[in-house]
């Protein structure tokens, strides 16, 4: 063999092991990456169908999953990643989309299954293993009569009060499908009324009940998350707890048991995190029957503050959603869109870095409500006409965008916010 020949050899020999290597490699990314972006939510049946972990269960529905991520359909994730990432999004680049498409229609195309490749570190990155420090419970029997309800747990049934400042907490019901929506307060008075929040920097709206008192909250598809080290939210409460719910209407007596779990910051030293609701409590108003109709809000920020998170809330007829915000020179600031809206899928939409907003900036935001028959989400067919901000039924809608903030430093720009993931099962069950 010539030196020539040797050197083809050679090269062809390592072209093959690099291009197995790297066909492998592919092979490997695309399980992985189905169990990073799919998993959290195809595993257990009561979220989404199908167990993804399972390798002949992606076989048999290739064509599904292919046709859910070519159609950008799945994974689930409403907010547009071009106007702002967040922390957690799922979203998949155009590279990972490939990697994901070409390992399972390879795995349509070959009957034999290849051994899948099991990321020891994934579990973690998707449940991280920390615990509540505290956990109230009350049991509560219901005949519906009230749409609203308010459960008291008095600090004296407890063996502990709650800590100034606290990382989060979080809400479960021993029957999810009744409570649609609720909220923690702490309570500093014997009097068993929560606080409404004072000195909120902002004007041109109305705090609902929901200033530094709000410890946590429970919506739908919820995704819990706990404050980055060195943040905290400020409990205030030293009598006890006020969990407030909002239920649906049913005709049988049952019980339900509500559970709040909290989480105490490791460090003392923290920045207070405060959350703001942008709304319009007073002024309700109509969305008329087989109309689409879009409102707007707007507030005025009376100091400069760093956000955190934001979360729209509204009922099931929205459609669509963008915020913005103008700085006093006039630089427009993206803040979100939701290119959907899914009441099954309400998300704190968390930042990856603080955000800026300076003094006498001004927010934007509207909302879009199709309350048409063409809505699959319509709870009433033929459509009946829906209040926004009056009441809490379902039937009715909400005009809510809250914001989580503290109070702005310097340098807040560049701080980076490290998000701590709960485990989801000691969150659900
Ligand atoms: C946040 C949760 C969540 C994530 C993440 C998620 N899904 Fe889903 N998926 C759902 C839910 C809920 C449904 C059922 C309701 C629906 O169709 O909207 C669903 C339905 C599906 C379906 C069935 C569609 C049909 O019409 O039968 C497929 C296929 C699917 N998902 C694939 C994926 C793939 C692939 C990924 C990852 C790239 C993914 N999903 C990520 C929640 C999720």
């Amino acid at each position: 063999m010539t030196q020539s020949k040797r050197f083809k050899a050679i090269s062809i020999i390592f072209a093959a092991i690099f291009l197995s290597v790297s066909l492998f490699a592919q092979n490997e990314n695309g399980y992985v990456l189905i169990q990073q972006k799919c998993t959290p939510c195809h595993l257990k049946s009561d979220i989404a169908p199908y167990d993804f972990s399972k390798v002949d269960v992606i076989q048999q529905n290739a064509k599904t999953i292919l046709y859910s991520i070519e159609h950008n359909y799945m994974p689930l994730w409403f907010a547009n990643p071009t106007v702002r990432h967040f922390y957690g999004e799922r979203v998949l680049s155009e590279t990972e989309k490939t990697i994901i498409i070409n390992w399972v229609e390879n795995l349509e195309a070959d009957a034999k299954q290849p051994e899948p490749y099991i990321d020891s570190n994934l579990e973690q990155n998707v449940n991280q293993d920390r615990k509540s420090n505290l956990s109230a419970s009350s049991a509560n029997t219901y005949n519906f009569e009230n749409l609203s309800d308010k459960v008291f747990i008095n600090f004296s049934e407890l063996t502990q009060t709650l800590p100034s400042y606290i990382s989060g907490a979080t809400l479960s019901f021993s029957d999810k499908k009744i409570v649609h929506h609720a909220v923690v307060y702490g309570l500093d008075s014997a009097s068993k009324n929560y606080r409404i929040a004072k000195n909120a920097p902002s004007s041109n709206l109305q705090v609902n009940g929901m200033g530094d008192v709000n410890l946590g909250v429970y919506a739908p598809g919820l995704n819990y998350s706990l404050l980055p080290d060195g943040f905290g939210y400020k409990s205030s409460a030293t009598k006890g707890l006020l969990i407030e719910k909002h239920l649906l209407k049913l005709s049988d007596e049952t019980k339900i048991t509500t559970t709040a779990n909290f989480y105490y910051c490791d460090n003392i030293n923290v920045r207070e995190v405060k959350s703001l609701n942008l709304t319009n409590l007073n002024n309700n108003f109509p969305i008329e029957p087989n109309t689409v109709k879009t409102y707007h809000g707007k507030a005025q920020l009376q100091d400069s503050i760093s956000l955190l998170a934001v979360m729209p809330h509204f009922h099931k007829i929205a459609i669509h959603f963008y915020a913005f915000a103008v700085s006093p020179k006039s630089d427009t600031i993206p803040l979100l869109e939701l290119k959907k809206w899914s009441f099954d899928w309400q998300t704190i939409y968390r930042l990856n870095t603080l955000l800026l907003l300076p003094k006498n900036t001004l927010i934007y935001y509207e909302v879009t409500y199709d309350n048409t028959a063409a809505n699959p989400a319509n709870p009433s067919n033929p459509p009946e006409m829906v209040w926004v901000n009056k009441g809490w039924s379902t039937k009715n809608e909400m005009m809510v965008f809250g914001l989580q903030y503290t109070a702005y430093k310097n340098g807040d720009e560049t701080q980076k916010l490290n998000w701590v993931d709960l485990d989801a099962n000691e969150v659900i069950e």
